[in-house]
């Protein structure tokens, strides 16, 4: 029963991001104009720039993973995602910021095709907000398993943002375009549910939308 569950959720989700994948770019660009509280800038300055292995999970068009990328040379990048036409954006954005240490596996994040404590940071940004718990606790469980011990898990996910005309709007949008869990999601008590799967909670910063 679950395993058809899941088999319909991927059949989904690539047809669904096939069609997304030719506008995915304008998201940053609408929601994500200011560069200072960009959650993907903030997430490249957390990592440092040493030859350390970076797993990008549901990496999308690569938007995180190229900011991972681009800040820090001497990591290596890899970004895995389900839809073989998000990943085609990616590596072709790779490509035009001739950006060679990423790169862009087509897999699914409750198997991670990879040996365990094989990555140094692992990150998964708002991805999960479209997943319902079932699939976020294996992805968690997949994600601990190949972090090195000493490994770190940075998340970005939605959030309220604090401006009334700002809040006003992320009352509206996500209404229109996200799964009706959506609100529920926003309440999650990240640190609770990390303890959950083994994680020590290190904190939490604030960008737009998005923490
Ligand atoms: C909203 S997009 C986020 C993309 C990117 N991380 C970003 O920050 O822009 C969600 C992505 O998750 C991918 N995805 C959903 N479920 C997945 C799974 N089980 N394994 C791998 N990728 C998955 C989708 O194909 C899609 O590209």
């Amino acid at each position: 029963m679950r395993c058809k569950y899941i088999a319909s959720y991927e059949s989904r989700v690539r047809t669904l991001y096939r069609v997304l994948s030719k506008i995915y770019g304008l998201m940053d660009l609408i929601v994500f104009p200011n560069k200072k509280a960009n959650p993907r800038k903030g997430l490249a300055n957390q990592i440092p720039d040493e030859q350390v292995r970076v797993l990008d999970v549901c990496c999308g068009t690569g938007n995180s993973t190229i900011a991972i990328g681009k800040k820090n040379i001497n990591n290596t990048v890899i970004g895995i995602d389900l839809s073989r036409d998000m990943l085609k954006v990616a590596r072709n954005k790779a490509i035009k910021n001739k950006i060679t240490n990423t790169s862009f596996i087509e897999m699914n994040a409750t198997k991670l095709d990879f040996p365990s404590c094989s990555f140094d940071f692992v990150t998964i940004s708002l991805a999960f907000h479209e997943m319902p718990q079932e699939l976020i606790d294996l992805i968690l469980v997949e994600i601990g398993r190949v972090l090195k011990p000493k490994g770190k898990l940075y998340i970005i996910e939605w959030d309220w943002p604090k401006h009334p005309i700002a809040y006003v709007l992320f009352s509206i949008f996500p209404s229109l375009f996200e799964p009706k869990e959506f609100k529920q999601f926003l309440k999650i008590d990240w640190k609770q549910l990390l303890g959950e799967f083994g994680f020590k909670y290190l904190g939490m910063e604030h960008y737009t939308f998005t923490k």
